[in-house]
């Protein structure tokens, strides 16, 4: 399935070029003054055909779709401009109001998700607020999340896969006032990267190569919107955000020289201490946060943040087989669990170690006695029939809500989702809107064990979650608590070509 159809019709509307350097060492963020806590914020965010340069070498710029944002109220620090494909990064505090009026400037339906944001339905862009190209949406909540990499982009049913890859993603960071307090790196030390992979044709066109099982891979990586893999830095330590903003490639990132990865953070905010890991394991739609320290000097010389080699990506079958299937890989030159080359860290001028604190806030777990349904969790098993993947049996649709996919409000419950759907399986990121998650429990079946150990040290659960990889061959208990808002809500996977396929269903919070 070569569609490179829908971006022909992205032609039709020209937007003034990307401003773009492609032989510049990017720089890092600048730093911003933090928000202050009471202003609310507006802002038009529109949705719109552009162009911008992806390929420095062949020059031409590739038609994109892209979110631009204009601040309406606030101050200048809320909304950070963007200098690539991508849209500009909210930057809030927790307790702030926000208003969006959103334009849909594309020819095809859209509407946009405040991923890993607790809002009402209304605020949320489920499917089926979608509005038409020309429409408008405007959203309007306060920010209670806690303190955290948060990002945003489309939901529409079905073209969620392809407007993400046409450049529409963008961070939202919820940002604390205190961090510098708590001895966190801040200000241009507080470094989000966005990661992503895109495939070019050789006119400097984005190709999209999707297929339904496998989702899309693409064979160059993008980081921050660039496909330069040099990222500047001083020396001394930093706070990176890092988001895979990837359709359906999954990373297991490691540094080139083998120190191990220091994690503060997970996709709701900071961990309660931080954790070694010797690589992180990070699916679409999910965040991390590493404590990075390049050395006490700029000689301590340029570092790689790699993507390492692992099996079970989907090129694989069980029964300790490991056979590659060309069809599963969507006949990328690099398929899901593939060894490549992310960023490089080049040292240039000297900033500040810091001492990595030793714990942050403790994370309020919810208790084993408020839980509704202990022992007897919520399933959802990750199911294929006639080469689609579902969650129960069904496919997504967009009000249908099944008698095991209602809970109440106010109810904390566990859930199990399994990944047992036989031989030939595939790593799913799990998405739920309408809150953060815990995770409990993973247990993975004998037959994808060998296939299993190969992430398994890489997975963070010791946060606060949103979105979480479930292996072939897992089964995966979370605890959530159903709170404030009422209303339809979807879960997901967060493979987007799976989550447009149909694995996806709704969940109704109930008063
Ligand atoms: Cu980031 Cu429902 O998605
Ligand atoms: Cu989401
Ligand atoms: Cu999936």
């Amino acid at each position: 399935m070569a569609a490179a159809a829908w971006i022909g019709a992205a032609c039709s509307r020209r937007a003034p070029q990307d401003r773009f350097a492609p032989t510049v060492v990017p720089v890092a963020a600048p730093a911003l003054p933090v928000p202050s806590p009471t202003a609310s914020i507006e802002v038009a965010l529109r949705a719109h055909p552009a162009e911008s340069v992806l390929d420095p070498a062949g020059g031409r710029a590739a038609q994109i779709w892209r979110f631009d944002g204009q601040l309406l109220a606030g101050g200048a620090e809320a909304l950070v401009p963007s200098t690539s494909y991508l849209g500009p990064t909210f930057q809030v505090r927790r307790g702030q109001r926000v208003r969006v009026r959103f334009e849909n400037g594309l020819d095809e339906p859209s509407i946009v998700h405040w991923h890993g944001l607790q809002l009402s339905q209304e605020n949320d862009g489920h499917p089926r607020f979608a509005v038409a190209g020309g429409g408008k949406y405007h959203y309007d909540f306060t920010v209670e999340n806690r303190p955290g990499t948060y990002w945003y982009h489309p939901h529409p049913d079905g073209r969620t896969g392809p407007q993400v890859y046409a450049g529409m993603a963008g961070l939202f960071l919820v940002v604390d006032p205190d961090d510098q307090a708590r001895g966190l790196p801040t200000g241009e030390f507080d470094l989000p990267l966005v990661i992503q992979d895109r495939l070019l044709d050789d006119g400097g066109q984005l190709v999209y190569a999707a297929n339904p099982m496998v989702g899309f891979l693409g064979d160059r990586i993008f980081v921050n919107g660039r496909p330069t893999p040099d990222i500047a830095v001083r020396s001394g330590s930093y706070r990176l955000r890092i988001l895979n903003g990837s359709n359906s490639r999954i990373y297991k990132l490691a540094y080139s020289d083998n120190r191990p990865l220091t994690v503060i953070g997970t996709d709701g905010g900071l961990l309660g201490a931080p954790v070694r890991k010797p690589y992180v394991a990070l699916a679409p739609g999910e965040r991390i946060e590493i404590w990075a320290d390049f050395g006490p000097s700029p000689a301590g010389g340029d570092v790689w943040l790699e993507s390492r080699a692992f099996s079970g990506g989907g090129g694989t079958m069980g029964m300790g087989g490991m056979m590659s299937m060309g069809s599963m890989n969507g006949g990328s030159r690099l398929p899901n669990g593939a060894a490549f080359r992310v960023c490089r860290f080049v040292i240039r001028g000297t900033g500040r170690s810091l001492r990595l604190p030793p714990r942050f806030e403790p994370l309020d777990w919810r208790p084993n006695d408020e839980v509704v349904n202990r022992g007897q969790p919520r399933r959802i098993d990750v199911s294929m029939a006639m080469m689609r993947w579902m969650l129960n049996g069904q496919s997504f649709d967009m009000t249908d809500v099944a008698p095991n996919e209602r809970v109440k409000l106010g109810t904390t419950e566990d859930w199990e989702i399994r990944n047992l759907s036989g031989t030939m399986a595939m790593p799913h990121p799990i998405h739920l809107h309408a809150g953060q998650f815990q995770v409990l429990e993973r247990v993975v079946a004998p037959e994808w064990q060998a296939s299993a150990a190969s992430l398994q040290a890489g997975l963070v659960d010791e946060g606060w979650k949103d979105t979480v990889l479930l292996l072939p061959g897992e089964r995966i208990r979370l605890r959530m608590r159903f709170e404030r808002y009422p209303g339809l809500f979807v879960y997901h996977c967060h493979n987007l070509e799976h989550e447009d396929a149909g694995m996806m269903r709704n969940f109704l919070i109930e008063v």
